[in-house]
C-alpha cells in the first residue's frame, strides 16, 4: 500500500504508515518539532505496536527555507501539503517587508483550509483564573477565510480611498460616514456558502462526537446581513440537512410562540433525551461573558473570523495559556489539514529550551484524532495530565504553580514518554 493519505468520497483513507509533512518553523520551532514528534512516536508505539508509525518529511518554509533556497514558501512545500493531504507546522514569523505575505495565511489560502478549529479543556493541575475549569471542554470553529479579515481594505487620501467612498456616497446614497474626508474603509464579505460550509463541519464534529450543543457566535443585532445572515443560514442549515440530528433554538422559540411555554420546554427535553443536538445562538460581548461564567453551557462553538480570533485567545488563557493551545486549520470537503501550535515563533525565549512543546504536541493528538487514531491520541492526553499532575512544568506555567518542578522543553517531553501508560 502506498504512504500517502487520500481522500476518497468524503473519507480519510490511511495507510499504516502515513507520510505527514512538517514544518520546523522559526524561532522555538526547531525544539518544540523536536519534542512533540518523539512525544507523538512515542504514543504511537504505544497503542499499536510496530503496526502503525508516522514517517515524517521534513518540508521548508521561513527563515529556514529562505537561507536554503531563497524563498520563503517554495513550491515544493506548498506540493508537499497537497500531495499528503495531512501536515503540521511549527510557528513561523512573518517577514518584514513589501509585498510578502504571512506565510501562515499563504498556506491557508492556497489549500482554503477554511475551518479554524481549536479545542479548549483544560488539564489538572493547570493554573486557571477561573474557578471550575474542569468543566471547561469547548471547541472552537472559527471561519478561516472571510469577514474583515479578507484583507480588502483602503486608506484615507489614496486614489483607492477616495473612490471607494465616492462610490458609496454618490452611486449607494449612504449617508451615514461619520468623517467621509478622513475615513479609511475595510469590508466585510461573509457568503452563504462560506458561513453553510463552516456551519456544517461544526454541526458534523458535534454529532460525530456525541456532544450537546453548538453555539453560533454572532453580532447579528449590529451587523444585520453578514453576521446575522451568518445565523440564519446556520439555523436554515441544521433545520434542513440535519434536521433528524437537531433542535435548534429557532425551533423552541416557534413552538413557545405557537404552544406556548410549557410545549417549547417539553420538546427541548425531549430533543436532549433523544441525544440531538441543541443549536442556539449568542451575540458575541455576552458569549465572551457567558464562557467565563458558565463555561459548561457551551460545547462547539461556531463564529466568524473576527469573532473566532478574539474568543479563540480569551479560552486559551482559560485554561493555561497559548504554551498548550493546539489548532488546526482543515478543509472538511478536500481533507487538507494543517495542525499547529497557536503561538508564535517567541524569538524572546528562542534557543533557551524554556518554550513549552505542549501546544504542538496537542497538536499532534488532533492530527491523530484526524487520522482516525483514536487510541494514540488518548495517549498523549492522558500523559499530559500525569505530567502536569505531578507538577512538571516548563517555564511559562512554572512561575504560576506552587511546588512545581521546571524542566527544560527537551526533559519535559522526556517526562511526557516516561508518563504514557
Ligand atoms: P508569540 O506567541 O511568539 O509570543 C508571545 C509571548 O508568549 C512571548 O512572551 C513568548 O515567549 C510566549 N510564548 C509563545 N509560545 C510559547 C511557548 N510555546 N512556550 C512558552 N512561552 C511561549 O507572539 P509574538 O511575539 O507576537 O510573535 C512572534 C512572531 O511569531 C511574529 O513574527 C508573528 O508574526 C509570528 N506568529 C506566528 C504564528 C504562527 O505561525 N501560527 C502565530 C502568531 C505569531
Amino acid at each position: 500500500m502506498s504512504n500517502t493519505i487520500q481522500f476518497i468520497n468524503g473519507q480519510l483513507i490511511v495507510p499504516d504508515q502515513p507520510v505527514i509533512p512538517f514544518i520546523e518553523g522559526d524561532g522555538i520551532g526547531k525544539e518544540i518539532t523536536e519534542a512533540s514528534q518523539r512525544v507523538i512516536d512515542a504514543t504511537v508505539t504505544a497503542a499499536y505496536g510496530d503496526t502503525k508509525k508516522l514517517i515524517w518529511k521534513e518540508v521548508l518554509a521561513g527563515q529556514k527555507a529562505f537561507e536554503l533556497t531563497g524563498s520563503y514558501m517554495p513550491d515544493e512545500t506548498l506540493e508537499a501539503f497537497q500531495q499528503y493531504l495531512v501536515g503540521i507546522k511549527g510557528p513561523l514569523e512573518t517577514p518584514v517587508g513589501e509585498g510578502i505575505r504571512s506565510l501562515n495565511v499563504a498556506l491557508r489560502q492556497t489549500l482554503d483550509l477554511y475551518a479554524c478549529m481549536r479545542p479548549i479543556r483544560w488539564f489538572k493541575g493547570v493554573p486557571s483564573p477561573i474557578r471550575y475549569p474542569e468543566l471547561v471542554d469547548m471547541h472552537i470553529f472559527r471561519e478561516n477565510t472571510e469577514d474583515i479579515y479578507a484583507g480588502i481594505e483602503f486608506m484615507t487620501g489614496t486614489n483607492e480611498g477616495n473612490k471607494f467612498r465616492d462610490f458609496l456616497i454618490n452611486e449607494m446614497g449612504v449617508d451615514k460616514i461619520r468623517f467621509p474626508e478622513s475615513s479609511s474603509f475595510g469590508v466585510k464579505p461573509v457568503s452563504k456558502e462560506g458561513s453553510e460550509r463552516l456551519i456544517k463541519a461544526a454541526i458534523q464534529y458535534a454529532v460525530k462526537r456525541g456532544l450537546p450543543s453548538v453555539t453560533i457566535v454572532h453580532k447579528g443585532n449590529i451587523m444585520k446581513f453578514t453576521e446575522g445572515a451568518f445565523k440564519n443560514w446556520g439555523y436554515d442549515l441544521a433545520e434542513t440537512e440535519f434536521a433528524e440530528q437537531t433542535f435548534t433554538w429557532r425551533q423552541y422559540k416557534e413552538i413557545e410562540k405557537k404552544e406556548g411555554k410549557k410545549s417549547a420546554k417539553t420538546a427541548l427535553e425531549t430533543a436532549k433525551n433523544s441525544g440531538k443536538v441543541i443549536i442556539k445562538d449568542v451575540i458575541t460581548d455576552a458569549f465572551l461573558q457567558e464562557s467565563l461564567l458558565h463555561p459548561f453551557d457551551h460545547s462547539v462553538i461556531a463564529t466568524l473570523n473576527l469573532n473566532g480570533d478574539y474568543i479563540s485567545d480569551q479560552l486559551a488563557a482559560m485554561v493555561g495559556g497559548i504554551g498548550i493551545s493546539p489548532g488546526a486549520n482543515i478543509n472538511y470537503i478536500s481533507g487538507y489539514a494543517i495542525f499547529e501550535a497557536t503561538h508564535g515563533t517567541a524569538p524572546n525565549i528562542a534557543g533557551t529550551g524554556k518554550a513549552n512543546p505542549g501546544s504542538l504536541i496537542l497538536s499532534g493528538a488532533m492530527l491523530l484524532e484526524y487520522l482516525g487514531w483514536y487510541k494514540a491520541a488518548e495517549h498523549v492526553y492522558d500523559a499530559m495530565e500525569h505530567t502536569f499532575a505531578k507538577r512538571k512544568v516548563t517555564s511559562d506555567l512554572f512561575s504560576m504553580m506552587e511546588g512545581a518542578t521546571l524542566l527544560s522543553t527537551s526533559d519535559f517531553a522526556d517526562e511526557i514518554i516516561r508518563n504514557i501508560h
